[in-house]
């Protein structure tokens, strides 16, 4: 890399991760009285009887409350990427666990699940639990995009380079218009109507294949759907 790009990448790394340490700080702060509005108003609609004038506010003040717990919980997740043990990992397994306790949401009704799994996939040095919530992220994007019907697949593969597995996440729902591929990374970027989406994701997902040595790719035909495509290094004595 010529000098003043890595000086750039380094920048951006930088501002990065001053970025995770105040996200971290604001959603530490935040955490514990969010906790007490959600707590009094609960109280409160305990206290109230059905027809209670003041019924309708304080069931709005709570679901509000709990939708800021929703994104401070993505903001510590969003700060707290880094790989707390790294073990051999078996990702065909977390992949078949994950699809395991999604299957039976409502959402996966009329969606068909196709799995192509490589049985010769070696381990990958991971954070299991990392990983899956990368996986997962990915699968409930995947789902959201289809609206209810279409085919999400999801394929592992160990071909062309003995030092990397590759993983894919595919999907027939709507693609991603041109000019926002190049934002889906960045923290707090969602299409998403309010309460669907806090834009966290795939930003989450961004930091934690980051950390494993590994690269994540979004490609996409608008229309038509969206494929993901994650490198990750073989673990070090699976290494042929
Ligand atoms: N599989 C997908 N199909 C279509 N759009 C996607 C897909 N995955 C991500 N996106 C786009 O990227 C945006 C950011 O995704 P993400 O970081 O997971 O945040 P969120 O899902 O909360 O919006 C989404 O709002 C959506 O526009
Ligand atoms: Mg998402």
């Amino acid at each position: 890399m010529e000098s003043s790009k890595r000086q750039q990448a380094l920048l951006a790394a930088e501002r990065l991760k001053a970025t995770g340490r105040l996200a971290s700080e604001i959603a530490h702060e935040l955490n514990t009285p969010l906790g007490g509005i959600l707590m009094y108003s609960h109280l409160l609609m305990e206290d109230l009887t059905e027809d209670d004038p003041c019924r309708e506010n304080i069931v709005k003040i709570n679901k509000l409350a709990h939708r800021c717990k929703i994104i401070v919980q993505g903001l510590l997740d969003f700060a707290h990427q880094e790989i707390r043990q790294s073990g051999p990992v078996q990702i065909n397994r977390i992949l078949h666990n994950v699809i395991g306790f999604l299957e039976d949401h409502v959402l996966l009704k009329n969606i068909s699940v196709e799995t192509h799994l490589d049985p010769t996939l070696p381990m990958v040095a991971g954070d299991e639990n990392k990983l899956e919530q990368v996986f997962v992220n990915l699968i409930v994007n995947a789902i959201q995009s289809m609206d209810g019907t279409g085919t999400l697949a999801l394929r592992t593969e160990f071909a062309l380079d003995p030092s990397r597995v590759r993983i894919e996440c595919s999907d027939t729902g709507c693609g991603i218009d041109e000019e926002n591929l190049g934002r889906i990374f960045e923290p707090f970027f969602t299409t998403k109507e309010k309460g669907k989406g806090t834009g966290l994701g795939l930003s989450i997902c961004h930091g934690i294949v980051e950390r494993h040595g590994g690269t994540i790719t979004v490609e996409t035909h608008k229309g038509y759907g969206s494929t993901c495509t994650i490198f990750l290094p073989v673990a070090e004595k699976d290494r042929g």
